[in-house]
């Protein structure tokens, strides 16, 4: 399908990657995912797009000396396959001021909390700090990436119930099934054009 081309960025699992090849194929998204990048070496999402035929490859952060010759040489790939949207998938690395001005607004994440709180943790550890602080929701959240960590203006969130005997496993799955729909809604928004960015707010447009 033709459409704005999208390149993911992921480092581990890739699942919400999986999500948006799939509903960018099946729904009405004007998008196409051209390209994923695993900045992990042998990353599980690498097999995914080998099994969904998208071009995927390693920019091994480890081979750069700085954070911005890494983010320089993710830029170039991004650029060689005409990319306009990126979207942050798993994506384990806190990325600079100059990732995010090259990419004003264009740069989406998918954070497994209901934002601004629990911000700052990855994974498993969002969902372990949700139930330590005995909160009674939680959910995911869509973002655009921004300078502050996990504080950019956000564009979706999903919430569920914390039941009384969740586990942080628990809590993660029934979270990340939200994770798979608000990716793919907050996509086919900014395709569509319907999002207008306002400071820290996202106005929707009819
Ligand atoms: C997802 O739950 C995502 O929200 C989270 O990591 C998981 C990746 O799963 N991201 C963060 O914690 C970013 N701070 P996936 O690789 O299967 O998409």
């Amino acid at each position: 399908m033709a459409g704005i081309n999208v390149g993911v960025l992921a480092s581990g699992r890739g699942s919400n990657f999986e999500a948006l090849v799939r509903a960018t194929r099946k729904e009405a998204i004007d998008a196409d995912i051209r390209l994923l990048i695993a900045n992990v070496p042998g990353a599980p999402a690498l097999d995914r797009a080998a099994a969904l035929d998208v071009p995927a490859l390693t920019v091994d952060h480890r081979q750069f000396r700085t954070r911005r010759e890494f983010e320089q040489a993710v830029t170039a790939e991004l650029d060689r396959h005409d990319i306009r949207l990126v979207c942050l998938a798993g994506f384990m690395r806190i990325l600079s001021p100059w990732f995010t001005a090259r990419w004003p607004n264009k740069v989406m994440n998918i954070h497994p909390s209901l934002l601004p709180a629990f911000a700052g943790l990855q994974g498993t550890r969002v969902h372990e700090a949700v139930i330590e602080s005995g909160a009674r929701v939680t959910g995911c959240t869509v973002h655009f990436v921004s300078d502050d960590l996990d504080g950019g203006p956000i564009i979706i969130q999903r919430a569920i119930a914390v039941r009384d005997d969740d586990t942080p496993e628990s809590l993660s799955l029934r979270v990340l099934v939200e994770e798979h729909h608000a990716y793919p809604e907050a996509v086919k928004l900014y395709c569509d054009q319907k999002l207008e960015v306002s400071g820290r707010r996202v106005r929707r447009l009819e």
